[in-house]
């Protein structure tokens, strides 16, 4: 392996399947008993907003129960170890990465640990319950949702996660599917501009593991230490 001087890091539910965060297809495509459909859309908040907050409630109450594990640590360590450098664009709402010890962390899909005013727009950090008439703290209107992007709705910061990949000599995929786009098509964006290497590491071949230049199949757990050890060496 070459220098790198600037990585990006795509992550997906496998990072944390080790943790004790459920994955979203490796279930039968069920999702705490929902389908993805009934409890991730708009128009599933807009038919029946209480059960859409209340599987969000539970989910964000499940993260003080579930701990970064050795793949979230081994990013971070190479974070520190890189003195920039090193973005992780994550598709998981959980905030692993960040407690690993993780800064420079873009969550595409949003986090669980922040609701959003759809009257007045605030972004609020978010702890507890939320209920169809906990009021926004900012407005006082009784109109938050989950700060999640949903099937349906544009992912966050997609111009500076472009920016990044477009300017990243080593791109590396991490328990992600490859099925939902656009993350599923950030490969082929890097690959496309033709100078970085490419790593997938997943417990199994993902739907575009074709497109990189390497592959690493197993436990994000067990490989990533490694991965990150021989990254930091030829720095
Ligand atoms: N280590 C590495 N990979 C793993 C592990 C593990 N311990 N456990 C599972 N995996 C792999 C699975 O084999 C699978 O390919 O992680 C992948 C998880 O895929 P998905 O469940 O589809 O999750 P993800 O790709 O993150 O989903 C993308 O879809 O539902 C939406 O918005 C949601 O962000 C999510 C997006």
């Amino acid at each position: 392996m070459q220098q790198y001087r600037n990585i990006v890091i795509l992550t997906g539910a496998g990072i944390s399947a080790e943790s004790g965060v459920a994955t979203f297809r490796d279930n039968g495509g069920l999702w705490e008993n929902h389908r993805i459909e009934e409890v991730a859309t708009p128009e599933a908040f807009a038919a029946d907003p209480v059960l859409v907050h209340n599987f969000y409630n539970m989910r964000r109450a499940q993260l003080p129960n579930v701990d970064p594990n050795p793949a979230h640590f081994a990013l971070a360590k190479l974070e520190a170890e890189l003195d920039g450098g090193c973005t992780i664009v994550t598709q998981n709402v959980d905030n692993l990465h960040e407690r690993a010890g993780s800064q420079n962390v873009i969550h595409m899909h949003g986090e669980l640990s922040k609701l959003r005013c759809n009257v007045c727009l605030t972004v609020h950090d978010w702890e507890t319950d939320c209920f169809i008439d906990t009021p926004c703290p900012a407005c006082d209107q009784n109109a938050l949702r989950p700060h999640i992007v949903w099937f349906g709705e544009m992912p966050f910061f997609m111009d500076e996660i472009y920016g990044l990949l477009r300017s990243c000599d080593l791109f590396i995929s991490i328990g992600t599917s490859g099925n939902v786009y656009p993350a599923a098509g950030f490969v082929s964006e890097v690959m496309r501009l033709g100078n970085a290497h490419t790593i997938e590491v997943n417990l199994e071949p993902s739907e575009g593991a074709s497109l990189f230049t390497e592959c690493r199949h197993g436990k994000a757990g067990d490989l990533l230490p490694d991965l990150v050890d021989e990254i930091i060496m030829r720095d």
